[in-house]
């Protein structure tokens, strides 16, 4: 991680985009990030089902998507006793709240977006929600109040934009008297680039992906397919010019890194060897994490019911911010705070 530590007052948020199975490159860019802070601070980790609906419109997908993150996050040690982990959708005032913020974002603020023309240019259609994206997101921060966000690179641009809503409606409807901090990305491990099995950074639009509890055969096959050049065995080789490496730089310890990188650099040691040390490395990181995720997919209903009590948290809070946001903008609802 490349900034300061935050104060442990902080409240930290993050949203995690329920679109596929997890894989590698989430593990390292961000879910490891998440599960080493979420005890450090009071924390709201949410799955983003409404951002997934922009790209993904498949309801058993969706449901299954849903629920399979949260079981990743469990298994991988996110404690519910120490940060809050729910369902985006169990907190629908974002949407309210994101509708309100669309009210002073301008257009061309968001024509700039980054990701919304990735993924149109990559073919996806471009829907109003794919377009407001970023606004929901900002919703998504500021309903808990959130002051630091840890993300991956390639959301700092939504994470501007954040700023720059938390900024206007303050100044635009509570001057002097700010309803939303200002919050900081903590933008997670640029270092960690994880390659995929074809050598370009793994990426589910690529399908390149190996999954963070993909096993047995499937596992296997996947490792083996990582593409490599065609030095001959015998030969020594540049671990840093080969993507078998640099996956057993992200899981090896030290020693065991050097030892490797040694053997690429002697020669007499394949890609091959390379590939069967890199699949036990997998396994082993994650075998406990796996026995887990096996054990709570077999308790579904003690799952949804972490996910109830943080979503309960969450609404909590958020109702605490949307009181202040009804009253500095002037929405009188009849049936609730504020009149
Ligand atoms: N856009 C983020 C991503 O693709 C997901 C996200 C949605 C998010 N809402 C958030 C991240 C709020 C941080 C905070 O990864």
């Amino acid at each position: 991680m490349t900034h300061a530590k935050p104060a442990s007052s902080s409240v930290v948020v993050s949203g995690i985009q329920p679109s596929g199975t997890l894989h590698l490159g989430n593990y390292f860019g961000a879910l490891r990030q998440h599960i080493a802070l979420h005890r450090e601070y009071p924390s709201y980790y949410f799955i983003v089902n409404y951002h997934a609906m922009t790209t993904l419109q498949d309801a058993e997908a969706l449901r299954r998507y849903s629920l399979d993150v949260a079981l990743d996050y469990l298994a991988l040690g996110f404690d519910p006793t120490q940060a809050h982990l729910f369902l985006q959708s169990d907190v629908p005032e974002v949407t309210e709240l994101a509708w309100i913020f669309q009210t002073i974002t301008p257009v061309s603020q968001l024509e700039k977006g980054v990701s919304y023309k990735d993924k149109v240019a990559q073919g996806l259609p471009a829907n109003a929600g794919l377009f407001t994206y970023p606004v929901l997101q900002a919703a998504d921060i500021l309903i808990y109040g959130g002051d630091v966000v840890p993300v991956g690179a390639d959301q700092k641009q939504n994470i501007e934009i954040t700023r720059d809503l938390a900024q206007r409606f303050n100044q635009t409807f509570s001057p002097g008297e700010p309803v939303f901090p200002v919050p900081e990305p903590l933008i997670l491990d640029d270092v960690a680039v994880v390659p995929g099995l074809d050598g370009r950074k793994m990426s589910k639009s690529y399908g390149n992906t190996i999954g963070i509890f993909d096993d047995g055969a499937e596992l296997k096959t996947k490792v083996m397919a990582i593409v490599t050049d065609s030095t001959p065995l015998e030969e020594p080789k540049d671990p840093d010019a080969c993507n078998v490496f640099a996956l057993i730089r992200l899981f090896a310890p030290e020693d065991e890194r050097q030892r490797i990188a040694a053997a690429y650099r002697a020669g007499g040691y394949g890609y091959g060897h390379a590939k069967k040390e890199l699949l036990q490395l997998i396994v082993e990181r994650f075998a406990g994490a796996r026995e887990r995720r096996r054990d709570l997919a077999r308790r579904p209903d003690d799952v949804m019911d972490i996910l109830r009590e943080g979503g309960r948290a969450g609404r909590e809070r958020a109702g605490v911010l949307m009181d202040a946001v009804r009253s500095a903008t002037g929405l009188v609802t009849t049936y609730r705070s504020p009149r």
